[in-house]
């Protein structure tokens, strides 16, 4: 089983029905190529993207979720009600939500069952911090993250995994090609020997990537797409990311 290609955006906490038209300019790149594209725009726009942009192959995502499927959690936003709204994926253990909100990796394994349930798929989010790298443990603490974060049943239909170094997420520090190479390829194996096709589960890197560095990401053998951030804000700087991930 191959892996599939996915580029995903991450709004985070940015936009407003003024940014509809930026998604519809994605959505054409979306439809213009064999892999997956994926938005998580914040809870308040999906349903307003899912009516505009009907049948499109670009799809939509949730940011985060409570594990609940629902109750008296005041702020928070459920699984079914990102699946109700048009989500087809919902982001798990972001670092901001690991930072901001205090999420654990139990709590993160908890978001992956709420969304399997909602019939989505994961995207499950792991990192080492800067001081972690530079005291050498960083493979070592992405392993706990996966271990802790993902849940046994976890396959490569529902869950894809992303890599995205703490310090490399919006500082325009990008990791270099032999760091996501040495972490990738430490996570494939990883996922091949606890699930029956980890081989085909989609490994995404994410943290400052932009259309100029996207290419020498995408060429590695164990880099499957991207998560990115600010550069998918703007359609004129996500489409070359979608672009350079289709052609790899
Ligand atoms: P960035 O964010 O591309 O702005 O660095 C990546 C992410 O947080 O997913």
């Amino acid at each position: 089983m191959q892996p599939r290609k996915i580029a995903a955006g991450n709004w985070k906490m940015n936009g407003t029905p003024a940014d509809i038209p930026e998604a519809h300019g994605i959505a054409e790149a979306a439809a213009a190529w064999a892999g997956v594209t994926v938005l998580c725009p914040p809870a308040t726009l999906i349903s307003q993207l899912a009516a505009e942009v009907p049948g499109s192959a670009l799809k939509l995502g949730g940011q985060c979720c409570h594990p609940a499927a629902k109750g008296a959690h005041t702020g928070d936003v459920s699984a079914p009600m990102l699946a109700s709204a048009g989500a087809t994926f919902c982001i798990a253990g972001h670092s901001e939500r690991r930072a901001d909100h205090g999420e654990t990796d139990a709590d993160v394994a908890r978001q992956c069952e709420a969304i399997w349930a909602a019939g989505m798929t994961a995207i499950m989010c792991i990192g080492e911090t800067l001081a972690q790298r530079e005291a050498g443990e960083t493979l070592d603490v992405l392993a706990a993250q996966l271990d802790g974060s993902l849940p046994a049943r976890a396959t490569a239909a529902n869950t894809v995994v992303a890599y995205e170094p703490v310090w490399a997420i919006g500082t325009g520090r990008v990791a270099s090609p032999e760091q996501v190479a040495e972490v990738h390829d430490a996570l494939r194996a990883r996922l091949r020997a606890r699930m029956k096709d980890g081989a085909g589960v989609s490994l995404l890197y994410g943290g400052s990537v932009k259309a100029a560095n996207a290419a020498e990401l995408f060429a590695l053998e164990n880099a499957d797409g991207a998560l990115v951030g600010g550069a998918s804000l703007k359609a004129d700087d996500f489409v070359p990311i979608v672009k350079a991930l289709a052609a790899s």
